[in-house]
């Protein structure tokens, strides 16, 4: 069984192919950072035309390929969360294709998607886990039960965690995609002279809430020297306030769900202090962590084939090719597609 994966969600275009024998065949990606550099943040009309252009180069590439298109048993698309524009160049192209081909569509979320993501590399991840889900448009704790059964335990209030990594490397002069640049610039941090707010972190909730800290550092920039060091310091501890908000709330999760599973996932999950403070964490606490390899943090449409084929494999498809989707399409839903 083949399966064809589309990715469109944001700003990334991504196609791949996963085969139940096989594995991963295909996994193409095109970052449009380059596009969205000059703007410090997505531009959502500019990243529907971009997928537009590159989805059709590599559909013109697979065409090249000798009986690609006639080994595919069904097309999954991210269908949503994400931003609309983008959603419908995917499940559009996604649709016809399918239409043409008379197989039928597998509409996925993209947080499920990512949520299962280290399965791409990890056999021995299984149901039911906690979730952390960090990415550039989502901050989400999610109880994973089984295959499509999940619950939203808390989420960001207001920016994602990714986003606020971006705005932040906006204000400290560094590029887009602002996550990779504040994490090189942490390294060279030393002096721990500030020290951040925690917001909400001693809210009995496991909700979060970052815009208040974007206010502090913006502030807080305004008002200092704009030396190498001084960004430095405010990157080093920009990544230790993220992290014990994380810590904490993912504690609180796991002692409620009784639960000794954590996954980690999404693009901000790539951060090297983030990731060996929770290697550290799972050690002490004995805890079966997996955190998704870094070439599947960000978006990417090998986690919505191998999403799509779980979900083919047990009968949650759309028979016909109705274009669907949901810009705020909640993993924990209950939405049924036959
Ligand atoms: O999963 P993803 O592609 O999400 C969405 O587009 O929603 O993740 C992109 C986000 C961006 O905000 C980027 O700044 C952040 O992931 N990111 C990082 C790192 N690499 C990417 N954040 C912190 N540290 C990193 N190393």
């Amino acid at each position: 069984m083949r399966i064809l994966g589309i990715e469109t969600s944001c700003d990334e275009t991504g196609i791949a192919v996963y085969d139940n024998k096989l594995g991963l065949i295909v996994n193409k990606l095109n970052s449009q950072s380059f596009l969205h550099n000059k703007y410090g943040g997505v531009v959502p009309e500019l990243a529907a035309r971009n997928h537009l252009d590159q989805i059709f180069i590599f559909l013109q590439e697979f065409e090249k390929k000798k009986n690609f298109f006639s080994s595919i048993d069904a097309i999954a698309y991210t269908a949503g969360p994400g931003l609309v524009g983008p959603l419908l160049v995917g499940a559009t192209v996604a649709c016809s294709l399918a239409f043409s081909l008379n197989i039928p569509v597998v509409p996925v979320n993209h947080i499920e998607g990512h949520l299962l993501s280290p399965m791409l590399d990890s056999s021995n991840l299984n149901f039911p886990f906690l979730g952390l889900l960090i990415s550039g448009g989502n901050t989400q704790l999610i109880h994973a039960k089984k295959l499509g059964v999940y619950k939203l335990l808390g989420k960001t209030l207001d920016i994602a965690v990714g986003n606020l990594f971006d705005k932040i490397a906006k204000i400290l002069d560094l590029k887009y995609p602002g996550g990779p640049n504040i994490s090189e610039l942490a390294k060279f941090g030393k002096n721990r002279n500030f020290k951040f707010p925690r917001p909400m972190i001693n809210d009995s909730s496991l909700n979060f809430s970052f815009s208040g800290l974007r206010t502090f550092i913006e502030k807080l920039v305004k008002f200092s020297d704009k030396s190498f060091q001084t960004k430095a310091d405010i990157a080093l501890e920009l990544e230790e306030s993220i992290i014990e908000i994380f810590i904490v709330k993912v504690c609180r999760a796991l002692k409620l769900l009784n639960l000794n599973t954590l996954v980690i996932v999404g693009g901000v999950s790539a951060n090297c202090r983030l990731r060996n403070y929770f290697s550290n964490f799972s050690n002490k606490n004995d805890l079966n962590l997996f955190l998704v390899s870094k070439k599947y943090c960000t978006d990417n449409a090998a986690m919505i084939s191998y999403t799509g084929f779980l979900k083919f494999k047990s009968g949650v498809y759309f028979p016909n090719t109705d274009i669907f989707v949901d810009s705020k399409w909640c993993v924990d839903s209950k939405r049924k597609f036959i």
